[in-house]
């Protein structure tokens, strides 16, 4: 049987939300990686430090005892956010990156940037703090295809951005297009990409074809299977440009299986098998080490992780849900199965 040994990886990108679903999923995140970004897109938004540091706590205290499993917090970029507040994100040691968010792009973006021209003195501030900015890269314009969102967002705002901040950080976070792929590689070493099981195993079909598949809603939603390939070629190119972030975004079942169902697919407790899976089928195994392990740290400064995880070749069924308590939530590939499983 073929064991696959990793040194222990790090989502760069996951909504693990608080309260009641927080204790439902956390678990399945912290079990599979050392260390996550987590995204502060709340109810209430996470927009201060203070508030990213009661978060730190709360996501602390659900930690099931003895699991050495690190959140790294992010702030929430709005119109109003003060100067201050990103110098003391900046001096702040648990607060990594800030989330921007157009106004309206996805779950819990009310809050976001309506207009990006305006937040650039505080991406300037960003820029000279070192401080990354991690970009929901998608315009949110009634005239614009939802399947063009990115490829918008790319020519009309992130191109504009990497040019006026040539030092800023930046994360094009879960790239969905062949656009943003082949803008990403060729930009400075200052622009990264994070990349989903989900873009990496489906097209749109699997959103569309024989029944609408809520499950496999997620914002950027899936693209066609040309986009999928640029980006499995991306993955495992074996570039230190394109990281694991899984996005896993957990909603409880009824608010995915309705007429206006939710974005985002839960992965978390399966989101290395998936990954491996996407890899394997591109020949392409020994480069998920460096995608999940290696590349994200060295972006985000920070020392790569001592210990190793691995992963069996061996056929699993996928339970029909996760959860605890009244929180009940279906993963991806749901009652599906899958050829890898953590040991
Ligand atoms: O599908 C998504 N779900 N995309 C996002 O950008 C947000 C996420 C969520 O928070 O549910
Ligand atoms: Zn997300």
């Amino acid at each position: 049987m073929k064991t696959l040994t990793l040194t222990r990886p790090d989502d760069w990108h996951v909504h693990v939300r608080n309260g009641a679903v927080l204790k439902a999923v956390l678990a399945y995140t912290a079990r599979q990686f050392a260390r996550a970004v987590v995204m502060p897109n709340l109810k209430p938004p996470v927009t201060t430090v203070a508030q990213a540091l009661a978060y730190r706590e709360e996501i602390l205290r659900v930690l099931p005892e003895g699991v050495d499993f690190t959140p790294l917090m992010t702030l929430y970029l709005t119109a109003a956010t003060a100067v201050e507040e990103l110098k003391a994100a900046a001096d702040c040691p648990f607060v990594h990156a800030v989330k921007l968010y157009p106004a309206g792009a996805t779950t819990n973006s009310d809050a976001g940037v309506a207009n990006i021209w305006a937040i650039y003195p505080l991406l300037a501030v960003l820029e000279k703090y070192r401080l990354p900015l991690l970009v929901h890269g998608e315009v949110t314009d009634d005239d614009c295809d939802i399947f063009d969102r990115e490829r918008w967002f790319i020519d009309r705002h992130f191109t504009d951005i990497v040019r006026n901040f040539p030092a800023l950080r930046l994360v094009l976070e879960h790239v969905t297009t062949k656009e943003a792929v082949h803008f990403v590689a060729a930009a400075g070493v200052n622009v990264a990409a994070t990349i989903t099981p989900q873009h990496l195993l489906y097209n749109r079909n699997a959103l569309l074809a024989g029944g609408i598949r809520p499950h496999h809603y997620c914002l950027p939603i899936l693209k066609r299977e040309e986009h999928r390939q640029a980006l499995l070629a991306a993955a495992t190119s074996g570039s230190a440009k394109f990281f694991l972030g899984t996005d896993s975004a957990p909603h409880v079942t009824e608010s995915k299986e309705s007429a206006c169902g939710c974005a985002g697919c839960f992965s978390a407790p399966l989101a290395l098998e998936l990954y491996a899976e996407a890899f394997e089928q591109a020949g392409a195994l020994d480069k998920l080490e460096g995608f999940a392990s290696f590349y994200g740290a060295d972006f985000y400064g920070l020392p790569r992780n001592a210990g190793t995880v691995s992963l069996r070749q061996q056929s699993w069924l996928v339970p029909e849900a996760y959860g605890a308590d009244a929180v009940s939530v279906t993963p991806l590939k749901a009652g599906g199965m899958v050829g890898w499983k953590m040991c």
